[in-house]
């Protein structure tokens, strides 16, 4: 079993990074393979409406001039997806809008072919915003028939400097029982 989490930041290091670390170790110690792709080190161009990938159905974006299809395959390949960005301007960074679209929108072109995975998003703030740009990423989740874990807040932490969100305590506390949620969930699903 594997999850992969993509970081939205354009900071490699930030934030998000550390959130979306804190979840992968509790993942990690259930004994479920994990991957963090920074999409601050790829191209992600958005959504062309082409509308080719209706025609093709072969799980791929018809615009294959970036490093979206790599995505999109690594999606297709772990059973729990984890979709991590800062808060801007109250919502997800334009990168992962990128993504989301493009993901998306292969994915409903190809019979939801990421039904029944395990979805779950992550989002810091400087301030306000971050139920916001949570929200966005759980549209994505949700109109894909994906399945999504709760965690005992909502899965936000704050932090402006890099670094900062490893003081927000509780956020901590949160990512560390999303990790724990999701892998209870993904056994129940998955495990034979
Ligand atoms: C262009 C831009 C827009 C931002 N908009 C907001 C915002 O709307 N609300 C907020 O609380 N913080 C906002 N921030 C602050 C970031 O969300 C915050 O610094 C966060 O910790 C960055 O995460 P990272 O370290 O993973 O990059 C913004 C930052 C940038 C660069």
């Amino acid at each position: 079993m594997k999850v992969t989490a993509f970081n939205g930041s354009a900071r490699m290091n930030g934030n998000t990074t550390i959130l979306l670390n804190t979840v992968l170790e509790e993942l990690r110690e259930e004994g479920i393979e994990t991957e963090l792709v920074h999409l601050s080190e790829l191209e992600i161009k958005g959504c062309t409406a082409c509308y080719q990938c209706w025609n093709n159905k072969d799980q791929q974006c018809a615009v294959d001039n970036d490093d979206v299809n790599e995505l999109v395959d690594k999606m297709v390949h772990s059973e729990g997806i984890i979709l991590g960005s800062p808060t801007y301007f109250a919502d997800i960074t334009s990168e992962m809008k990128a993504l989301v679209d493009r993901a998306g929108m292969v994915s409903k072109a190809n019979e939801d072919m990421l039904k029944r995975k395990v979805g779950a998003a992550v989002v810091v703030a400087r301030r306000a915003g971050s139920i916001h740009a949570f929200d966005s990423l759980n549209h994505f989740f949700f109109i894909g028939e994906m399945i999504v874990p709760g965690a005992s807040y909502w899965n936000v932490g704050f932090g402006r400097e890099i670094g900062e969100v490893a003081k927000d305590e509780e956020a901590l506390g949160t990512m560390k029982t999303l990790g724990q949620n999701m892998a209870w969930l993904m056994k129940k699903i998955y495990s034979k």
